[in-house]
């Protein structure tokens, strides 16, 4: 069965078409985040326009790249929840107006177990029950997923999402938005042991707090490094740094040589560190030993890496989805979709 799926939860419009849950046979992506750039962060009302203009060609293209038309389609999947209401409400509009208008069945998807079905897409699997991770802009959530009708949540972020957290710590250091791609690069040029930066922890030890070291680089920050203009677009900037031959170093106020990648690396160091410890204590105190990581912190190299490291040590199986299925896309939607129909969702 062809599932055309539809997802708008953020600031991408987004519309695939899947077969049998597992096939991609296109998956178009529009993002407005070159307008959101501009603000350093994303404005709903901007990206609810966006998706408003973008739609209805996103969804022509997706068919024409799957060389398929809509009576070729035999179910709509929607991302319903949780998300931006205004975006939300341009892809549900959508969907429920092609579903009324052509007859085809339409299906609830939530976004944040989406991320996860990112796993089981082109040819990709694993076999249940495992633990998954989902690190977004949005959501760190622990699950144990017995299948896909039987999710239990484990834990959770008591505060900042983990790429929050990455997002408004680019932000403290000038490094722009989107943060995490941002802070990666920048830490392949740090030091990650040169600053003990420490996540929060938690009363319930599955749960996740990023809040706290988001702040602790913002005081490090304020301490370390000294600041000779008011803008922080100009505190990092490769080239100029480059070209005086310090090679993107600053020197401190009180005369400690430091850097913005060091304080970037050390904060990343530390964030996978929490993700990878919680993740593998949920998979020993459950005794799974099968990892599915989704949502678009996965792309971080150096998070995998680190996951790979320590999942061999205890005979974890780690599975991530390709990076360009990490970030949002509505072919896992349309998956996700596809399975829950199966299983009488
Ligand atoms: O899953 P996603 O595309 O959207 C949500 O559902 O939120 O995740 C977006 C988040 C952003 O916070 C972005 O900074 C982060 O994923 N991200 C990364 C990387 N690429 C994207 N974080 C760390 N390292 C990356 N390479
Ligand atoms: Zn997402």
């Amino acid at each position: 069965m062809n599932v055309l799926g539809i997802e708008t939860s953020c600031d991408e419009t987004s519309v695939a078409v899947v077969k049998d849950g597992r096939k991609i046979l296109s998956c178009e992506v529009s993002s407005s985040l070159q307008i959101h750039k501009l603000y350093g962060g994303v404005i709903p009302e901007i990206a609810s326009r966006a998706q408003l203009e973008t739609i209805s060609g996103v969804a022509g293209q997706a068919l024409k790249n799957a060389k398929v038309r809509l009576k070729d389609i035999g179910l709509i999947a929607v991302t319903t929840e949780p998300g931006l209401p205004g975006s939300l409400l341009v892809g549900v509009a959508f969907a429920r107006a092609v579903s009324l208008a052509c007859g085809i069945r339409l299906i609830n998807v939530d976004h944040v177990l989406s991320h996860i079905y990112a796993n089981f897409l082109d040819g990709a699997g694993v076999k249940i029950p495992f633990i998954a991770l989902v690190v977004s802009g949005g959501h760190t959530n622990l699950y144990m997923v017995k299948s896909f009708a039987d999710i239990k949540a484990l834990g959770r972020s008591q505060d900042d999402a983990c790429g929050e957290a990455f997002d408004k710590t680019a932000k403290i250091l000038g490094l722009g938005y989107p943060g995490g791609p941002a802070i990666e690069k920048a830490s392949l040029r740090g030091n990650a042991k040169s600053i003990k930066f420490k996540c929060c922890g938690t009363s319930n030890p599955l749960d996740f707090s990023f809040s706290g070291i988001k702040t602790a680089v913002l005081y490090y920050t304020n301490k370390h490094v000294s600041r000779t203009t008011n803008d922080p677009s100009t505190w990092f900037d490769f080239a100029h740094h480059r070209s005086l031959g310090v090679n993107g170093r600053r020197t401190t106020n009180d005369g400690i040589r430091t850097t913005i990648c060091d304080i970037a690396a050390s904060f990343q160091e530390s964030v996978i560190g929490a993700l990878v410890s919680k993740s593998v204590l949920a998979c020993a105190s459950h005794k799974i030993k099968r990892l599915v990581i989704g949502g678009g912190v996965a792309c971080n190299e150096r998070l995998r890496e680190k996951f790979r490291l320590e999942c061999r040590c205890r005979g974890i199986d780690v599975s991530f989805p390709a990076k360009s299925l990490c970030t949002d896309n509505a072919a896992m939607v349309a998956g996700l979709g596809y399975c829950l129909y199966k299983t009488g969702g």
